[in-house]
């Protein structure tokens, strides 16, 4: 299955679009099946209706676990290193793994979970987290994680939105000074979530919880209840494996919803490939499991194919921003996958952090989440990699479930900023505002995918409509991403950046209509609008601009009170980098922001601000260029 040279992987890419069902039916092959499929694929995009593998019956966890028992049962699947470096990182084999995620598939049963069931998981990153994902899918419940930097609010919308049973969460949370009192937290959601009927709780940092009496049973006393024999639930191919909210350009969060089949498969797959992972290396991926990188490329991915996966619990800079490094040579880290805004922050340190430490193990870097500027690019590869390592920078996004364009380690020359080729199965176009295709190289155009994939989402939870509204209708029998591209001379891929109200702030995916809804939010306000504007870590930082006419106090608390707004209703990863007041926001006639004038103006782009002519009143333009000029 996995691809060893140029030639092969352009092999490979001709027969999986030639004969698609053939060479994924040969894939799929390399899985562990209770029953086979009767046909590899169905589909259309209009409705859309995607099946994978229909009528195969399987469970994730026989992948992920069971099947490496016999050969790998001592094989480490998980070394975690915890926040405080202080502290002992601790290893779990596959055999140990395995074991416990049985034993907690038991305590979700005993506590009323059954298949079809959803559960929202609202933990740190420690190793409880992959337990409580995969017991879910042992059982055939639906897994729903909410990373955990989202407020009360956007839990309890998540939690509604899917009508969870159950949540599984922790007292709190460390990341690195700092404490998160993640079972407060909860509490406050829980008030309005009629649908949960029980929390379970583990105790990690040993803060004083308040324990509902009926509802809220702790982790530790429920597994001693139970055994850790626990048959794997058999789920059909196309059944819900789990949900993963995400934003979009309008509204709040949907839940994109992938299936066990065919996420499986393309998970492996891609985690095979991409980062040409061979037995018996460490493979350390510093996303956080409440993001799809986390639940394709540190659960499902690397245990489906045996691998042994570092889980860091904190973040790069603690307590020195040396601690990627320490963890790469503590624990010999062979690949390294992680965000250019990481990359950027801890490039800022200059190479100080860098001096002593063992790199040696390092053989493959990967990137994934944003554009990857040259610079930082260069870096990673003089500075983490000696040259020596690929870097494959991963361009893919939490509805394609896994990896779609990107080079596979020691197979494709990279480039600098450019996610090159296509894996096998994809099939990219550039396509024009009026979705006619762009054909050649050396073109720009709105990213396009014309044939499904086995990881690609199969509806939005609740609501197919708008899957069908949001990636199907735009442009006629395509999924739209959502993202703009460069395809240059050489036919490699740049991803240049969403095209739509869609900011990607150090990574993290959010949309400028969410933020504007939780600024409205704060009494005072009339109106605001937000748009993204470059910045040197994050990659783009938040730019509110706010009509809020009787403030209460000075300008600078008045910001801050809407920061705690926007924190309370989102959580503090959506908070504006920059807020300004003004009296009011360019409108047209027919009274929509043009918003393209306002990104201008954060960019401090401020002498050529393009078609004016359809504005309504241009004075307020010239205030809130001037009020900027004082920002
Ligand atoms: O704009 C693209 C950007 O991240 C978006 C997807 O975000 P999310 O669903 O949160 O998933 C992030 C992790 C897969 C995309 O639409 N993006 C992701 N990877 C890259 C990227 N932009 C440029 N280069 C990448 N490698």
């Amino acid at each position: 299955m996995q691809i060893t040279s140029f030639k092969q992987y352009e092999e490979d890419y001709k027969k999986s679009v030639e004969n698609p069902e053939q060479f994924w039916g040969e894939v799929a092959q390399n899985f562990q099946w209770r029953k086979p499929w009767f046909k590899v694929l169905s589909w259309n995009f209009n409705e859309p209706n995607i099946k994978w593998f229909e009528g195969a019956k399987l469970n994730i966890t026989e992948n992920c676990l069971d099947r490496h028992l016999a050969t790998s049962g001592d094989k480490p699947a998980i070394i975690w290193e915890p926040n405080n470096p202080e502290e002992e990182s601790v290893t779990l084999t596959y055999k140990m793994l395995h074991e416990r995620v049985c034993r907690f598939a038991n305590v979700l049963k005993r506590n009323g979970a059954k298949k079809g069931d959803r559960i929202c998981i609202y933990m740190p990153m420690v190793p409880e987290l992959a337990i409580a994902v995969l017991a879910c899918a042992r059982i055939g419940a639906v897994h729903s994680v909410v990373f955990g930097g989202f407020s009360a609010k956007s839990i309890a919308d998540r939690i509604n939105d899917a009508q969870c049973k159950l949540v599984i969460t922790a007292d709190g949370a460390y990341r690195g000074s700092k404490q998160i009192p993640l079972k407060d937290v909860i509490d406050d959601a829980l008030i309005g979530c009629p649908t949960v009927e029980k929390c379970i709780v583990l105790t990690h940092v040993r803060t004083p919880v308040s324990m509902l009496k009926g509802r809220d049973v702790w982790w530790e006393d429920e597994v001693k209840h139970v055994n850790d024999i626990c048959e794997a639930e058999e789920m059909d191919a196309e059944d819900m494996l789990f949900i993963l909210y995400t934003s979009g350009s309008t509204g709040k969060p949907k839940g994109v919803v992938h299936t066990c089949g065919g996420y499986m498969v393309y998970a492996g797959y891609t985690f095979s490939n991409v980062f040409n992972y061979q037995p018996g290396e460490v493979y350390f991926c510093t996303a956080d499991i409440g993001w799809i990188t986390g639940h394709s490329y540190i659960v499902y991915g690397p245990l489906s194919q045996g691998a042994t996966s570092v889980l860091f619990e904190g973040i790069p800079t603690y307590p020195s921003p040396s601690r990627f490094w320490d963890i790469v040579e503590k624990h010999k880290v062979n690949t390294l996958y992680t965000a250019p805004t990481a990359i950027r922050s801890l490039m800022s340190y200059g190479e100080e952090p860098l001096n002593g430490k063992d790199l040696s193990s390092i053989r493959v870097l990967g990137s994934v989440g944003e554009p990857i500027n040259e610079e930082a690019w260069h870096w990673f590869d003089e500075k983490i990699g000696h040259g020596k390592a690929p870097i494959v920078d991963t361009w893919w996004q939490t509805e394609t479930g896994g990896i779609m364009i990107s080079p596979i380690a020691t197979v494709t020359k990279t480039k600098p900023s450019f996610a090159t080729l296509p894996l096998p199965g994809i099939q990219p176009i550039l396509v024009d505002e009026n979705g006619k295709e762009i054909e050649g190289n050396g073109v720009m155009g709105n990213l396009c995918i014309k044939f499904p994939w086995p990881g690609m989402l199969r509806t939005t939870y609740g609501d197919h409509e708008r899957c069908k509204q949001t990636y199907f209708s735009t442009y006629e029998n395509l999924y739209f991403t959502g993202d703009g591209c460069l395809r240059d001379e050489d036919g490699y891929y740049r991803i240049t950046g969403r095209v739509d109200d869609v900011l990607n702030v150090s990574g993290h995916r959010i949309g400028t209509a969410e933020v504007e809804n939780a600024i409205n939010m704060h009494a005072g306000v009339v109106e605001s609008a937000v748009v993204g504007y470059p910045h040197d870590v994050k990659g783009q930082g938040i730019y509110a601009f706010v009509i809020y006419p009787e403030m209460h106090g000075d300008v600078e608390l008045s910001k801050k009170d809407i920061l705690q707004t926007v924190t309370r209703v989102i959580g503090a990863i959506a908070k504006p980098d920059k807020i300004l007041f003004v009296s009011g926001l360019p409108k047209t006639r027919s009274g929509k922001i043009m918003r393209r004038i306002l990104r201008k103006i954060a960019e401090g782009e401020t002498t050529n601000l393009g078609d004016t002519s359809t504005l309504l009143d241009p004075a307020v333009v010239e205030e809130i260029i001037e009020a900027s000029k004082k920002l």
